[in-house]
């Protein structure tokens, strides 16, 4: 029987080595990357996909080069404005998870948008990750417990987390050779599957896809159990 994990979530990586190998610059490659997301995007939903985690901007990435940083800010809130119809239209509802203290008002304007008009959407879910970190996310769901008054419980701090309403991811892939989590869905990520290919991000399309989701439908998930 073919597994089809709920909740997928990929960090993106090798924008700038896919630019490079080009001789272009980086903002190049992160150009092409946020073209295949809605590639990738259309292609979890069809294969029974529920949401899909992108992991867009990391809390560390603002340490780059501040003509990377503004193109990436730049690709996210054009991504944004330009399928938020598309979004609606096809039942997907907008999640961005992240601070977003330090988001430009006019990126925060357009994810609140997104995020209201495709509130009641119920045919997929994407959650897009940007100034994200785990660390930070786990940090975050403490307090509020705090301030809540209540217990911190390992329940209460995945009830905190803000993946909560989409479940925790059942695989995670990264793109790009690397062999890490770098800070991304941490806490809820105990239990995914991992899945690591060397295919670079904007080289990875639906046919990449296909190999990590039959990857998975391999795996044996005993979550500690025997
Ligand atoms: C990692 O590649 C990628 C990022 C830091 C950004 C990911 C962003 C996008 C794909 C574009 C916008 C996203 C959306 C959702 C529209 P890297 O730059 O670290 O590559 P490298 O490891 O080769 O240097």
């Amino acid at each position: 029987m073919v597994k089809i994990p709920n909740h997928v979530g990929i960090i993106m990586d090798g924008n700038g080595r896919w630019a490079t190998l080009q001789g272009k610059k980086r903002s190049f490659g992160h150009r092409a990357g946020s073209k295949n997301v809605d590639m990738i995007v259309s292609h979890a939903f069809k294969s029974g996909v529920k949401s899909l985690t992108l992991y867009a901007f990391s809390s560390e990435n603002w340490a780059r080069p501040k003509e990377e940083v503004d193109e990436l800010m730049k690709l996210l809130k054009a991504y944004i404005i330009k399928f938020t119809k598309k979004l609606l239209k096809n039942n997907v509802r907008l999640k961005v998870i992240g601070e977003r203290d330090k988001l430009s008002d006019e990126l925060v304007s357009a994810i609140d948008d997104c995020e209201k008009k495709s509130s009641d959407c119920t045919g997929f879910n994407l959650i897009i990750a940007i100034n994200y970190g785990g660390r930070q996310e786990i940090c975050s769901a403490v307090k509020r417990i705090i301030d809540e008054g209540k217990e911190i419980t390992v329940d209460e701090i995945s009830a905190h987390l803000y993946t909560a309403p989409f479940g925790e991811p059942d695989l995670i892939i990264r793109t790009g050779g690397e062999l890490r989590l770098s800070n991304f869905l941490l806490y809820q990520g105990a239990y995914s599957e991992l899945y690591f290919t060397d295919v670079l991000w904007p080289d990875f399309n639906e046919t990449e896809f296909d190999k990590a989701m039959a990857e998975f439908s391999t795996r044996k998930r005993r979550f500690g159990k025997i």
